[in-house]
């Protein structure tokens, strides 16, 4: 018989038809008579109730339903007159698939910390909340993939492997198939890269940026959606050492423009994710964070307030609060000083613009001052910046001197600054970080639970 999944019977039930179903059991418990099993299959964060005649089975077989277990039931779907579920199966026939040792199995029924479950991420997509989790992360994906499709940007990849460093930040992975111990060396005594695998020094890259932007410069729009890799080794709730960025790069746009496309599509993609992982985020919401659903439906029903740097440390100044860090005109806002503005003072998403050009990268245009760029950062409540972005200088000399300015090495820029020579255009783009954006739909607190195997420092298992 064909099996059905719990999601779809608990949906639409049909009473009184036979039904297979297959999954792993949460929970069993009952009495000589009667055993009630609670399976799940990862369609949906609800188990299904199984309610098993157990004289009509063979005792002894039936032993190894335990919590974990894999089972095949097939069954009669009847209303249930329990609390809280509309259907169970009545078995008639169950086959254990894959036992579930209790002596050995981590997962047993009792609610175990997010740090306990982070050891055991093997397993832990099998809970509730992580489920919720996995399944709200797969709407999400395909939203941003939904969302620019009908805008009329493309999916461009734009490579893992790179000899450029995008964000000029420095903290890059090598990639080599040189021996560290034993890595030819040139006569300066020097690591000779010309005799690794790409005959040249390559990076595993921060950002597919540049690379969009040539996509952009013929396509008109386009966008990423893979992975980026910083060896940072900030240890804090919002940074991994592996993660997935969007970005979307399209010519003719202007930092307006760019903001209105990065207000839309957060507001679209967060609605996206609410209609489609309903039961995830109302389970999550009960759970973690009872004021989830409050603050996504207060992000998509107003506007995010727009502001200069320049206007923000101000504010930051006058509001007589002691952060760690002292703030004045010229410093890189924390994440303590985002938030205030956004949780505390205007209560509200913010986009901020117009930063001092020494905190902001090589490539954002130049204002007319001197002294600011036209970047643009997203900020958000509990996360502070979920979105980095700018209009890019589309003028050679302006971004040549910048390149010189800042002692960049040429070697691997000579093809990003030939796009400013043929056919400039003006155009901007910026980068979301998937993983923030999880944070913020789950309520989850550590970035280390909202994607299923992270990569952080001194941490690379499974
Ligand atoms: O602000 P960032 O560094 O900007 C760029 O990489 C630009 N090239 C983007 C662009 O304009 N196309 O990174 C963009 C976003 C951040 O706002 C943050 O959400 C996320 O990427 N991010 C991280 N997320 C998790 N772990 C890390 N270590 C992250 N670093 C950045
Ligand atoms: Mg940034």
């Amino acid at each position: 018989m064909k099996r059905s999944k719990i999601d779809d019977l608990l949906k639409s039930p049909e009473f009184g038809k036979p039904v297979c179903v297959k999954g792993w059991v949460r929970t069993r418990r009952g009495n000589k008579q009667v055993a009630f099993i609670a399976l799940n299959d990862g369609s949906t964060i609800h188990s299904i109730q199984v309610v098993v005649d157990l004289p009509q089975f063979d005792e002894e077989y039936l032993k190894g339903i335990t919590t974990g277990a894999c089972i095949c039931v097939n069954g009669m779907l009847v209303e249930s007159l329990g609390q809280g579920q509309s259907a169970e199966i009545q078995a008639k026939e169950i086959e254990i698939y894959g036992k579930a040792d209790p002596a050995t199995y981590p997962l047993q029924k009792k609610g175990h910390s997010l740090e306990f479950l982070r050891e055991i991420a093997y397993l832990r997509p099998r809970t509730n909340t992580f489920g919720a989790v996995f399944r709200l992360r797969h709407h999400l994906a395909y939203a941003i993939h939904d969302y620019f499709n009908k805008q009329g940007f493309y999916y461009f990849h734009t490579p893992i492997i790179t000899a450029s460093d995008a964000e000029g930040a420095g903290s890059m992975f090598r990639a080599t198939i040189l021996d560290p111990e034993n890595a030819p060396k040139t006569p300066e005594g020097k690591v000779d890269y010309s005799q690794d695998f790409f005959g040249r020094h390559t990076n595993l890259t921060v950002s597919g940026q540049l690379e969009g932007e040539l996509g952009a410069m013929a396509l008109g729009g386009i966008y990423t959606f893979g992975p980026t890799f910083r060896a940072e080794n900030s240890n804090t709730p919002r940074h991994l050492a592996e993660f997935w960025m969007i970005e979307p790069e399209a010519a003719f746009l202007d930092i307006n423009d760019n903001m209105d496309l990065a207000e839309d599509f957060l507001k679209y993609v967060i609605s996206y994710a609410m209609e489609h992982g309903k039961d995830d985020i109302e389970f999550l919401n009960s759970m973690y964070d009872n004021e989830l659903i409050e603050r996504l439906n207060f992000v998509l029903n107003n506007k995010f307030i727009r502001l200069t740097y320049t206007e923000g440390v101000e504010i930051l100044e006058k509001s007589g609060r002691k952060f760690e860090f002292p703030v004045h005109w010229g410093v890189d806002l924390q994440s303590e000083h985002e938030r205030y503005l956004v949780e505390e003072h205007f209560r509200c998403p913010v986009i901020m613009t117009d930063y001092p050009k020494d905190i902001k990268s090589f490539y954002m245009k130049q204002n007319d001052d001197g002294k600011t760029v036209r970047g643009m950062d997203v900020l958000f409540p509990k996360i502070g910046e979920i979105i980095g972005g700018s209009e890019r200088e589309s003028d050679y000399d302006k971004l040549m001197n910048r390149v010189k300015e800042l002692n960049m090495s040429l070697d691997g820029l000579w093809w990003y600054l030939d796009t400013r020579k043929f056919g400039t255009a003006p155009h901007a783009g910026f980068g979301l970080g998937f993983e923030r954006l999880m944070l913020f739909i789950t309520g989850m607190s550590n970035i280390r639970d909202v994607i299923p195997f992270p990569r952080t420092s001194k941490n690379a298992d499974f």
